[in-house]
């Protein structure tokens, strides 16, 4: 039939499954309402979403040379919190911080152009973003899916402590290696007295 049978599967199946016959597939789906129901069940509302609009993903482009399927460039940051009171602090960002990314919904911020040490990088950026206006000096930000350590870095940075969780042992390793980079780096550049001389009560733990 000149196509492949992945094509013949959504043609007559409605099985919408990006990719081809020589690649993995994966199932397009929406994700936001199972992940708002789970999080409601835990007791978390949906507070805000914010759309990061990275690079059009390259790996994706080569699909849509006979579909009409876009390229894919964003990925949804989805904001859940407990119920309960809450504090707005406003002077953890600038006035410039507030106009520029603080109040907007999308965040123009370039991928990360090298994940030669790992294939699913974030830009530092979007992290730090997300640390600095959803924590306060001194909180413990959490990730359990860390790989590079990339939020740990943010979080270092920005003065917050972390615990970062990771299956894969060789990323454990990375993670710890650009910890360390920083640490030392911030005790090097700082202009005044360093302030942060060791990474204080953080961890890496590897859960396989
Ligand atoms: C998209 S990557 C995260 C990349 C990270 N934000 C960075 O900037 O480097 C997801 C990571 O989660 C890890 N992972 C996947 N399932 C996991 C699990 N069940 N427990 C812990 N880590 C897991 C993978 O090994 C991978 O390194």
């Amino acid at each position: 039939m000149g196509c492949s049978e992945q094509t013949i599967d959504r043609r007559l199946n409605g099985n919408n499954i990006r990719g081809g016959k020589h690649q993995v597939q994966t199932r397009v789906k929406l994700v936001g309402g199972p992940i708002e129901t789970y999080a409601y069940d835990s007791g978390l509302y949906l507070y805000d979403k914010r759309i990061w609009k990275k690079d059009p993903a390259g790996a994706n482009s080569r699909w849509t040379t006979n579909t009409l399927k876009a390229v894919s460039e964003t990925e949804d940051l989805y904001i859940f919190w407990k119920a309960g009171e809450y504090e707005v602090n406003r002077a953890r960002l600038t006035e410039s911080e507030w106009r520029e990314w603080g109040y907007r919904q999308v965040w123009d911020i370039q991928s990360v152009r090298k994940n030669d040490d790992h294939e699913a990088k974030f830009p530092e950026e979007l992290v730090r973003r997300v640390v600095k206006l959803f924590s306060d000096r001194g909180d413990i930000v959490l990730d359990p899916f860390l790989g590079s350590g990339t939020t740990a870095v943010a979080a270092v940075k920005e003065d917050r402590r972390y615990i970062g969780i990771e299956k894969e042992e060789q990323y454990v390793e990375l993670s710890k290696q650009n910890v360390r980079e920083t640490c030392l780096q911030t005790v090097l550049f700082t202009d005044s007295e360093p302030v942060k001389t060791v990474c204080p009560h953080s961890a890496i733990q590897q859960f396989a």
